[in-house]
């Protein structure tokens, strides 16, 4: 019999997610989070709305409502050092529509290995394994970002690319973010907005499903985020992501274009700026030097495959074997490109990520590495990547 207990994730801010799709509600137990950060509902339902189904006409109709309830490690609007607790009730599940599919193996799913692994499986919705748990993962975001707010660092996700169609952001993070935030798309060009929006469209209307990227940049970091060897910043990073449901690859900085570069043309040079302290000029590696930030901001993308749920009749077999056909209901809800909706996501965990690191970095004195905007050791960062 297995034992599923990797539910938890961080070393010092910690979270645990727990709750299925389909169950009464889900919710999120963060821990080690410093006192003394003002939080509240409204704080957390902002970061879930953006994460939440029904936003556009290319993203599940699920309409949950994903109005969270503070349980626990909040007073008076502060946190109070203790553990946080975070539910999420699920208002809008239909059960029912995965009743006729229930007993069949799903392609690109995850019921057979669960089925395998466990024994029994939460066929509503998916379960456990459906990308319902993530909106957990969203309201620890927002605790998260509280304590990269005490150092003035911001993380941005925006959807990169879908199918064949990318797009190219503002090197401006305030630019970027303003663009992100006034896509329904999260994409930061109204013009490929409507490209990308075409080829999810059209591979919905196929009754298919269609991959994409989504990347994420950082405001220059602080120097020494992250650990050698096993713990450097981008392994933890590649970690966050790859848990991730539906993710199936993770670049940092140049990524896998590293293989056609030449050393001359990706190290990052360092030259001394006006205030005299050392500055890169470029950022190949993506904000990180043996697995600790450099100063500059850490920049990366994760690639999302094709939703599982298509419409298109797929060759399977029942649990018991036997060969059938999986044949999708019309009214079965579902994402047509997964990469949409993880946009948030992928930011919360950046934010998750950070602020660990953060914490482990500075946990000795926390107010010493919050009383300016950098850490002591920051050195002037470019901000090209
Ligand atoms: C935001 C988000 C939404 C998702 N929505 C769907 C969906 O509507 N249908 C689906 O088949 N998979 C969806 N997924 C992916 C599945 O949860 C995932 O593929 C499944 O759990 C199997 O895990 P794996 O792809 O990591 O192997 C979504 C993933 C994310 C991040």
């Amino acid at each position: 019999m297995g034992l599923m207990a990797s539910n938890s994730f961080g070393k010092i801010l910690t979270i645990t997610t727990w709750g299925e799709s389909h169950g009464p509600a889900i919710g999120v137990v963060i821990d080690g989070c410093p006192a003394g950060l003002p939080l509240t509902v409204e704080v957390i339902d902002r970061a879930l709305a953006k994460r939440a189904p029904g936003r556009h006409a290319l993203t599940s109709p699920r309409r949950e409502a994903d109005r969270a309830q503070i349980l626990s490690g909040v007073f008076e609007g502060y946190t109070t050092g203790t553990p946080i607790t975070i539910a999420i009730a699920n208002t809008d599940a239909n059960s029912n529509a995965y009743l006729p599919i229930k007993d069949i193996l799903r392609p690109g799913h995850a019921n057979y290995s669960y089925l395998q692994k466990y024994g029994i499986y939460d066929w509503r919705g998916g379960g456990r394994a459906s990308a319902r748990e993530t909106a957990c993962r969203v309201a620890a975001g927002a605790v998260a970002q509280l304590i990269l707010d005490c150092c003035g660092i911001t993380a941005i996700a925006y959807l990169q690319q879908v199918g064949s169609v990318t797009t190219t952001p503002s090197h401006d993070l305030q630019l970027l973010r303003s663009s992100i935030d006034n896509s329904a798309l999260f994409c930061p060009n109204i013009d490929d907005e409507m490209a990308i929006a075409s080829a999810i469209a059209e591979a919905k209307e196929c009754g298919d499903s269609i991959g994409g990227v989504v990347a994420f940049i950082t405001s220059p970091l602080p120097v020494g985020l992250g650990d050698p060897i096993y713990e450097k910043l981008e392994a933890r990073m590649a970690y966050a992501m790859m848990g991730l449901p539906a993710s199936k690859g993770f670049e940092i900085g140049e990524g896998f274009a590293v293989a056609s570069m030449r050393g001359s043309a990706h190290n990052d040079s360092f030259s001394c700026s006006s205030n005299g302290k050392p500055a890169m000029t470029t950022n190949h590696s993506g904000g990180t030097l043996g697995g600790i930030s450099n100063g500059m901001p850490l920049y990366g993308r994760v690639a999302f495959k094709p939703a599982a749920s298509i419409k298109i009749p797929q060759a399977t077999t029942t649990l018991t074997g036997n060969a059938t056909t999986l044949e999708m209901a019309e009214n079965f809800r579902h994402d047509p490109c997964v990469a949409v909706r993880a946009v948030p996501v992928v930011e919360a965990m950046v934010t998750l990520v950070l602020a660990d690191a953060l914490l482990m970095q500075c946990s000795s004195n926390l107010k010493k590495h919050t009383e300016s905007k950098h850490a002591r050791h920051t050195i002037d960062a470019t901000h090209q990547y």
